[in-house]
């Protein structure tokens, strides 16, 4: 059984490799390096202690594409690769349309030219909007996203739906994610953001190392126990873990489905940097800072669903997220 994974030298990727590995699949991974460095697929083979082919391709190169499919007898795809930073997707609308749309319409019909009709998608918490009320559940409303990137997974859900209400032969798993954080127990691979983290966890572990000086908390007047913002942080082992579930679902039918994947717990960002100092014994510099444009005060998961349907659920806790995200900084202040 073999498994096409795009992106899966990313951070998400490389961790759902290892557990695809892991469970004995074959995987064939395909990246074009643009956010990610070549050294994490050595790494995956180091911990796997497997073999694996590796393609450098854009997945908007069709012709690039097909001739893996060509070449590799593919059952089915995990589809990670894109873009992801919300600030950035509003400099730069064209390149994220062009990226994650383009590249997902290119791959789904270079999938259907070959006979490959099941994809597991990484979508996002993001595609709930800002009018929900958390815990969110997979039959609330979607739309109404505030930045280009959301937008993308918003109208990739979309388009993924219809390619399924055409022809059903599609089995196509849509996950979405809330906050993955944490990384591989070995601390050998982890998330290495480029330039100024935009995210909570990279940006303390860059801090705790003292490659900055002070995380700004942006906002403590949210309507929250402590003022600062809620999220459902869930570690990347259990999110990967999660996907060799749905791929299994995926291979053993036809139908459409979603799932939300977090932990169903919220916790603020002051909770997150009390949980890291004490998984680390560092102190971490911070300042209360005005709110950042377009967060939402709450954002948690209900996720039932995945549990009753895929037998899944996150077993790690926030202590384990943080110990594990300090590991893999510590011992790689410069990343890969
Ligand atoms: P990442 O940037 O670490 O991984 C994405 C990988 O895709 C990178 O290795 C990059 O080089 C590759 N890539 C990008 N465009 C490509 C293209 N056109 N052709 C081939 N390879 C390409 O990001 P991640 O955090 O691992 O996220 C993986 C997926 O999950 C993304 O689709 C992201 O939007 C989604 N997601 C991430 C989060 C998060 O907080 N990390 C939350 C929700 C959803
Ligand atoms: N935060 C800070 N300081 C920072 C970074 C973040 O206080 O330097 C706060 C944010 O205000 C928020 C929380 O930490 O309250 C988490 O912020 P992140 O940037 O880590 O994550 P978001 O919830 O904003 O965004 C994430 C992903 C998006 C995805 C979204 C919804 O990065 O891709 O979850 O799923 F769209």
């Amino acid at each position: 059984m073999s498994i096409l994974v795009t992106g899966g030298a990313g951070y998400i990727g490389s961790h759902t490799c290892i557990e695809l590995l892991n469970a004995g699949y074959e995987i064939v991974v395909v990246d074009n390096f643009y956010n990610s460095k070549r050294e994490s697929l050595n790494r995956i083979a180091e911990l796997s202690g497997k073999e694996f082919t590796f393609y450098e391709c854009d997945i908007r190169d069709a012709e690039g594409m097909d001739k893996i499919f060509k070449k590799e007898k593919i059952d089915a795809v995990i589809h990670f690769a894109g873009l992801k930073a919300v600030g950035e997707s509003c400099q730069k609308p064209i390149e994220y349309y062009d990226n994650n749309i383009g590249g997902t319409l290119t791959l789904c019909d270079v999938m259907r030219n070959n006979g490959c009709k099941k994809i597991v998608f990484s979508s996002s918490a993001t595609v709930y909007g800002s009018n929900n009320v958390s815990p969110l559940k997979e039959t609330m409303q979607t739309g109404g996203t505030t930045n280009p990137y959301g937008t993308t997974k918003y109208m990739i859900e979309i388009i993924l739906s219809d390619i399924y209400k055409s022809d059903n032969e599609w089995s196509i798993c849509l996950l979405r994610y809330f906050n993955p954080i944490g990384a591989h127990k070995s601390g050998r691979i982890g998330e290495d953001p480029n330039g100024i983290p935009n995210n909570l966890m990279p940006f303390i572990t860059q801090v705790a190392i003292g490659k900055r000086e002070c995380l700004s908390v942006f906002g403590n007047d949210y309507d929250t126990p402590d003022g600062t913002g809620v999220r459902d942080y869930i570690h990347v082992v259990d999110l990967a873990l999660g996907h060799v579930k749905a791929l299994g679902r995926a291979l053993s039918g036809n139908t459409l489905d979603v799932y939300n994947l977090g932990t169903g717990t919220g916790y603020s960002v002051l909770d997150v940097v009390n949980a890291f100092e004490k998984a680390s014994g560092v102190k971490v510099n911070y300042k209360i800072v005005d709110r950042r444009p377009g967060d939402i005060a709450t954002c948690y998961s209900d996720p039932t669903k995945a549990f009753e349907e895929l037998g899944w659920k996150a077993e790690r806790g926030i202590e384990e997220m943080c110990e594990d995200s300090w590991r893999w900084q510590s011992q790689n202040p410069n990343g890969y």
